[in-house]
């Protein structure tokens, strides 16, 4: 009902109850300096006519209205002022406008009357602008050779030689930039001030500039922001990595690959530590260890990542341990074990060398029996402890393979845990040499000490 209501009033208003409407497709015509201006007007009426007459008036915020042309039929009356800038056509209603300057902008009434039986009349207003188009924004960046990031800030100006009415904005990587912690604009956000700047700051800036008749944006723009050494870490062509220990076979070459990110580039300086003193080895990033030229079986290596402008540095320290077996073969085999499996190994191995123990005490011969006898004990016994000492050796490097993430070397006594080395000791303990007649003495004094078997 009260969209009736309305309806019924705003037909009144334009004329409409007797038929004539004026329409116009916008009533804001944004409009370029210098150029043609075409304002469209659209008019209908279903009463006989006999005369129809079109005015065009011109206002300007508080001030009188003007009159600009009109027309009768097919005869135009303009303003003499005027006559040279505003054309129309009659009966069309359309007024051109050529060529439109700043002071043309303002408002545009049109009104239609016609004459038959009695007069109608009908008006509209067209808002209309002028601008300049704009020209391609030019972006200046300060400083322009670059910023630390954390220390330094940066200003990106935006500077555009043409145009009216400018709207800026700022677009990082395509998108909006907007007003953060470290981003502020200036009033009229034509420089974007970034303080401090950050790694994160990194990107395409570009400025774009608009107003109601165009919009141009500028180049890329990638400021310079030194930054790093972040992410240090060390990598291998080949070998065995555990955490920081890189494992590798006897005899390979080695090429480490030390990186960092950082802008710019890292200087990269290799450092070996031995007890007491560290000496750098090499400058660059990368190194080569060739594993035969090595005297040691472990190294301790240090990767220093130097950033000549930021002033930061980072450093990784790793360890290379050179094997002479294909410890990746058999830690994956020894992964592959389970840990339940061992232990029960291991106790099922102690109580079968405690029986044995116990039998070969018991049927001890006495003292007094014959030498032969003798020696063929003593050989048994030693045949027995060899044969135990290996099995020992066994189940014990078995058991440091189960360890989640752990290696042992066979042949030196070293556990890597989690990424740790520990020195094994008690495996020492255990003799692999075969008995030959001048060990068996020192074997059977070492029985007698450590594992109380009496003779
Ligand atoms: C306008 O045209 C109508 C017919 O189309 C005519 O009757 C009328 O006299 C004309 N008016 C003028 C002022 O020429
Ligand atoms: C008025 O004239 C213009 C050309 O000057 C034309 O494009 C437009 O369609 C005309 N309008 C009407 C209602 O005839
Ligand atoms: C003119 O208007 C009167 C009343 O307003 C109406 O009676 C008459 O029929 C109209 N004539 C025409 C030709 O429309
Ligand atoms: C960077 O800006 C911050 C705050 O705006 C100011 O305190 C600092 O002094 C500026 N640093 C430089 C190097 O201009
Ligand atoms: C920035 O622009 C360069 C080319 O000008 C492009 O290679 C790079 O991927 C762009 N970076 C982003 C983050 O869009
Ligand atoms: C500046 O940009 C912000 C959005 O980033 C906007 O809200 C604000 O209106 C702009 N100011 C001017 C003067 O254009
Ligand atoms: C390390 O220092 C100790 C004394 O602090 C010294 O006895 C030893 O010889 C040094 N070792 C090396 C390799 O310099
Ligand atoms: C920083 O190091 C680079 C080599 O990576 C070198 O070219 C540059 O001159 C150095 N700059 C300074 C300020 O030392």
């Amino acid at each position: 009902m009260w969209l009736e209501v309305f309806t019924t009033f705003l037909s009144f208003a334009t004329g409409a109850c007797s038929g004539l409407k004026v329409t116009v497709p916008s009533h804001t015509v944004h409009g370029v300096r210098g150029q043609a201006l075409y304002l469209p007007v659209h008019y209908g009426f279903h009463t006989p006519a006999s005369d129809i007459q079109i005015i065009w008036l011109f206002e300007r915020p508080h001030t009188m209205p003007k009159y600009l042309l009109g027309s009768v039929n097919k005869s135009v009356v303009p303003d003499l002022e005027y006559q040279h800038k505003f054309t129309m056509m009659p009966p069309n209603a359309s007024l051109l406008i050529n060529p439109l300057q700043f002071p043309d902008e303002g408002n545009y009434i049109v009104k239609v009357n016609i004459q038959g039986n009695g007069t109608v009349s009908a008006s509209q207003k067209i808002q209309v602008t002028v601008d300049d188009p704009v020209t391609k924004p030019v972006v200046q960046i300060h400083p322009p050779s670059g910023a630390v990031e954390y220390v330094g800030n940066m200003t990106l100006t935006c500077q555009v030689e043409g145009g009216t009415r400018l709207a800026y904005q700022w677009l990082k990587n395509g998108r909006p930039v907007h007003t953060s912690s470290t981003y502020s604009f200036s009033p009229q956000n034509n420089t974007l001030h970034i303080a401090p700047v950050t790694k994160e700051d990194i990107g395409n800036y570009s400025c774009l500039v608009r107003n109601p008749v165009s919009e141009m944006e500028s180049d890329i723009i990638m400021p310079i922001i030194y930054y790093g050494p972040y992410g240090l870490q060390v990598n291998s062509d080949k070998g065995l990595k555990v955490g920081e220990v890189f494992t590798v076979d006897l005899g390979e070459a080695i090429l480490f690959d030390c990186s960092a990110d950082s802008y710019p580039p890292n200087t990269y300086s290799w450092i070996r530590r031995t007890d007491n003193t560290t000496y750098i080895i090499k400058h660059g990033p990368r190194l080569e260890v060739a594993s035969e030229k090595v005297a040691q079986k472990t190294m301790d290596y240090v990767c220093c990542a130097y950033n000549n402008i930021t002033g930061r540095q980072d450093e990784t320290h790793f360890t290379v341990i050179i094997t002479s077996v294909g410890l990746e073969k058999l830690a994956q085999k020894g992964k592959s074990l389970s840990p339940l499996a061992s232990i029960t190994g291991i106790s099922l191995f102690l109580i079968i060398s405690m029986c044995l123990l116990f039998l070969w005490k018991k049927y001890q011969p006495y003292k007094g029996q014959k030498q032969n006898t003798g020696k063929l004990k003593h050989f048994q016994a030693m045949k027995m402890l060899w044969m135990t000492s290996e099995y020992m050796n066994l189940l014990l490097f078995q058991m440091l393979l189960v360890f989640p993430g752990s290696q042992a070397g066979l042949f030196q006594p070293l556990i890597v845990y989690q990424g740790k080395i520990c020195t094994v000791q008690y495996m020492k303990l255990f003799s692999t040499s075969l008995p030959s007649s001048k060990t068996i003495q020192s074997e059977l004094s070492r029985a007698n000490r450590y594992i109380r078997v009496k003779f």
